[in-house]
């Protein structure tokens, strides 16, 4: 699904975005996102869903759930500053972290250093991997916000199938493409991004998701992928889809805006999803979805 033209332009705007948000992220205390503290504590950033799918993928119970990540060989694929990596690596996993941020690399590598492990890093184009990463991951880590940046969901999928050993198991948590094409909610609700298909949102702005006062400028391009793109893609690229599941509520909200509501259980959900009134809705629409697939 790629698009037809300036791709590479679009890249550049994202790859300007991310040096520079990957240099501010986890640094100030107005960041909502990235506590570093907490991690270098001995703590994680994983909610749990991250922990329920790794408990899946590898046979773990859900109360330990990184208990069996030890000797695995782990890429963490748009790693960003590397959180979930180096708490993996803390439990035992050989954690590459992969990203097209350089900053972002850097960043990861000085918190495994706080952290007390040892990673590895690869500054690569994630739909381009090098070819000394091919075959050599019994897990492909994907966390939340990855695949919005990739224009062609096929290609990025088949990078993920050559750098996995046959057995290994991409596992990946990711925002829903229905959340995704909510702007707000006030005073109107605005839906303003595509649902699949690779279709383009470009916008200009200051600021990050994890810390909005931040002094960042850019100009951002989303491309969006619809669950069938995201299992197709897959499927296309020699892998089996052993699980995929979608969810209605998350431990915290990712963009920080007015579509989520928290409930009395900490909770937060897209509750629009019946009637007038949210308080009529005891579900909602699903905001995150979770794939286990094993490369056949
Ligand atoms: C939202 S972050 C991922 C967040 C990560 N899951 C976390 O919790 O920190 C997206 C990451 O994708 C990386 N990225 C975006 N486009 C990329 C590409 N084409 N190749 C490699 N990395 C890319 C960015 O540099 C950024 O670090």
């Amino acid at each position: 699904m790629s698009n037809p033209k300036n791709v590479d332009d679009l890249i550049a705007g994202n790859h300007d975005f991310w040096q520079q948000a990957a240099g501010v992220h986890g640094t100030t205390t107005e960041d909502r996102y990235y506590q570093l503290d907490r991690v270098i504590a001995g703590g994680t950033l994983m909610t749990p869903i991250e922990e329920s799918v790794i408990a899946r993928a590898t046979q773990a119970p859900l109360d330990n759930a990184l208990s069996k990540v030890a000797g695995l060989d782990i890429l963490y694929l748009q790693s960003h500053i590397g959180v979930d990596g180096v708490v993996l690596a803390r439990a035992g996993a050989h954690v590459t972290c992969a990203d097209f941020s350089s900053v972002a690399l850097e960043r990861a590598l000085h918190l495994a250093s706080n952290v007390g492990v040892s990673i590895d890093t690869v500054e690569t184009d994630a739909r381009d991997l090098p070819e000394s990463l091919h075959g050599r991951f019994d897990i492909v880590y994907v966390t939340i916000g990855a695949i919005c940046w990739i224009d062609d969901l096929a290609l990025w999928m088949r990078q993920v199938s050559l750098a996995l050993r046959p057995g290994g198991k991409l596992v990946m948590f990711e925002i829903h493409p229905l959340y995704q094409m909510f702007n707000k909610r006030v005073p109107e609700l605005i839906v303003d991004f595509p649902y699949g298909n690779g279709g383009l949102f470009t916008e200009s702005g200051s600021g990050s998701y994890a810390d909005p006062s931040s002094d960042i400028t850019s100009t951002t391009t989303n491309f969006a992928h619809s669950i069938a793109n995201v299992t197709n893609s897959a499927i296309a690229a020699g892998l089996r889809i052993d699980q995929l599941d979608e969810y209605v509520e998350i431990a915290f909200d990712p963009r920080g805006d007015d579509l989520l509501q928290q409930g009395e259980d900490g909770l937060w959900r897209l509750l629009l999803g019946r009637g007038p009134n949210p308080e009529d809705a005891p579900e909602g629409l699903p905001v995150a979805f979770t794939v286990i697939a094993t490369k056949v």
